[in-house]
Formats: structure tokens, C-alpha cells, sequence
């Protein structure tokens, strides 16, 4: 795979957003792209279990490109199908770029405005080839057809897919039908990208890669939330927000979050190699080998 960096339009990078930073107007620069308020969410027939998310107050600014950690079962696909409205909260808002997911009218804009990657990509291909695959959000849009195909060719590219282009995706292996999902998202554009573990399924070249695509989309402005179960991808992040028995727990920068060994304890994580590498070296914390051993 041939990740290179698609040619996005510059936005300003705004400042760190606060946790729980109130809206102020409607001005999309001045406002976090998305903000999680006071957010719960209860699974119908989920019968006496406690809420999938509990009270989660989270915002996040253009060009941010924030972690999202926490074990099986602790609210962080929940998290994401909040995102663009495909479940609304039960108590709290979620609010992109000020609009409501609960105001139906503005779920078409929220849906440009957000790409999702959802944890199974088959749950995602809807195309009988790859090409048409990548084509469909982009028709779905109304784009113009020259543009369509310079965004199609892009996406191939950029994903290392040009040889399969005309292939059927469900007999695609794992990996390659995630690439399929991630060309087709990535190739919309969006201001805001929710991608769950969107690496589980690629091998460790492709791994890397990834991560450095991504960096460059957030340099480019573009808000990321990341689930992982990774911790040397969540490393790399801004942000790290663990979530626990479907609350946020921490939500601070990398090198803070993974040094509190209680607190990855409570959650059912562990520090990243090089972090509990430094731990046993008793060396101060470092999130990287290069850091480590520099
Ligand atoms: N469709 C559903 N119906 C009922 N309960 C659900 C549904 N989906 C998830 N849950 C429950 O909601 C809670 C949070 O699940 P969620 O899928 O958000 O966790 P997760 O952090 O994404 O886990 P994983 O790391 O396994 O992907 C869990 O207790 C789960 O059993
Ligand atoms: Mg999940």
C-alpha cells in the first residue's frame, strides 16, 4: 500500500478545545467540530444493564486527531454510531459543527460532514466492485463526473488498490476489503473522520502507513476521532480519551495518560512497549522506541 497525501484544502487549525467547551454561535470556525454534551445512551432491551455511555462529555476541534481507548464492551462503537446521528443520545446532545444529531434536518448535512469507518467493513461495502465502491459516496454527494473519477483514480492510489479495482469486495481478504471501505471514505473528504479500529485488518507496513496518512489529513485540519485497540497508534494521538463501563475516565495527552498506571489498570489497558519498557529501564516515560533509546 502507496499511502500518500491527498491534496486537501488548507483550514485553519483552531486552539486545543477543553473538555466540554460550551457552543458559542454558529460560526463553524468557532466552534469544535463536534461536541459530545452530558451524552447517554441505553441499548433498548438491554434489560437492567448500565448504559452503553454514561454521562460522556467530550469535544473536538479541526486538525485534532484524538485516541479513543477503553476494553471490550466499554462504549467506544456506541461512541461512534453517536457521532453522526445513526444513534441519538437518551439524555445529553451531540452537536457537529453546532447542529443537533436530534433535529432530523440536520442529518444530511451531519453525514457529509462526518466519514465513518465502521469496525467491520463488510457491514460497509455496498458495490459490486471496488471502483464502484469508492464511486457511490461520491455520486451520493453530487459531484461532478470529472471530479468523481480524479477522486476514484486518488483513492486507488493512495490505497494501493489499482489492481483490484474491478474486483468483486466480498471476495476480497480482510485487509484489502478494509482498504475498499477506508478509499471510499477517505475520498469524500470529510471535516470530520470516526474511524473504528480501521487498522485491525491490515498488516504492520500498511499499519504504519495508515497512521502517517492520518497525520497528514490532521495537519491538513480535518478532526479525527481514532478507536483502537493499539496503544502504540493511540501514542501518536493528540489526545487520549479511555473510556470505562461507558464513561470518559481520562482524557489528556498521551505521555499523561499512559504514565498513570492505576488508571490503565482500572480501564484493562496496558502502556504502549516503549512506555513499560522505560518503566522497567526505571527511565523517564517514552512513547516511542526512537524516544527510548535517543
Ligand atoms: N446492538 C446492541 N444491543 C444491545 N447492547 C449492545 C449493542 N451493541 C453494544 N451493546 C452493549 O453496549 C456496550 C458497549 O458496546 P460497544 O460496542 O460500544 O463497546 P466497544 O468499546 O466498541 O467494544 P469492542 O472493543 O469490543 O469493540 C456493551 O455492554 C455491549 O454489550
Ligand atoms: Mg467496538
Amino acid at each position: 500500500m502507496q499511502l500518500e497525501k491527498s491534496p486537501l484544502p488548507a483550514r485553519p487549525a483552531s486552539a486545543r478545545i477543553l473538555l466540554s467547551t460550551p457552543a458559542t454561535g454558529n460560526d463553524p470556525l468557532s466552534e469544535p467540530m463536534i461536541i459530545f454534551e452530558d451524552c447517554s445512551y441505553r441499548y433498548p432491551h438491554a434489560g437492567a444493564l448500565r448504559p452503553a455511555l454514561d454521562k460522556v462529555d467530550l469535544a473536538i476541534g479541526t486538525g485534532e486527531l484524538v485516541a479513543v481507548v477503553g476494553a471490550n464492551g466499554s462504549g467506544k462503537s456506541t461512541l461512534a454510531r453517536m457521532a453522526n446521528g445513526l444513534l441519538l443520545p437518551d439524555g445529553g446532545s451531540v452537536r457537529v459543527k453546532g447542529m443537533s444529531t436530534a433535529e432530523p434536518g440536520n442529518l444530511d448535512a451531519i453525514r457529509e460532514t462526518v466519514g465513518m469507518v465502521f469496525q467491520n467493513p463488510e457491514s460497509q461495502i455496498v458495490a459490486n466492485s471496488v471502483e464502484d465502491d469508492i464511486a457511490f459516496g461520491l455520486e451520493n454527494i453530487g459531484l461532478p463526473v470529472a471530479e468523481i473519477e480524479e477522486r476514484i483514480e486518488e483513492a486507488l492510489g493512495v490505497f494501493g488498490l489499482e489492481e483490484l479495482r474491478g474486483r468483486e469486495p466480498h471476495w476480497l481478504s480482510g485487509g484489502q476489503k478494509q482498504r475498499t471501505v477506508l478509499a471510499g471514505v477517505m475520498a469524500l473528504q470529510p471535516g470530520l473522520l470516526v474511524l473504528d479500529e480501521p487498522t485491525s485488518m491490515l498488516d504492520p507496513r500498511s499499519q504504519r502507513e495508515f497512521i502517517d496518512y492520518i497525520d497528514s489529513l490532521r495537519r491538513d485540519g480535518t478532526a479525527i476521532i481514532y478507536i483502537t485497540h493499539i496503544m502504540r497508534e493511540a501514542a501518536t494521538a493528540d489526545r487520549v480519551v479511555v473510556l470505562s463501563e461507558g464513561r470518559v475516565v481520562a482524557d489528556a495527552g498521551p505521555r499523561e495518560v499512559f504514565s498513570d498506571e492505576g488508571l490503565l489498570r482500572s480501564a484493562g489497558l496496558d502502556a504502549p512497549l516503549p512506555v513499560r519498557l522505560s518503566r522497567a529501564l526505571d527511565a523517564p516515560v517514552a512513547l516511542t522506541l526512537e524516544e527510548l533509546v535517543g
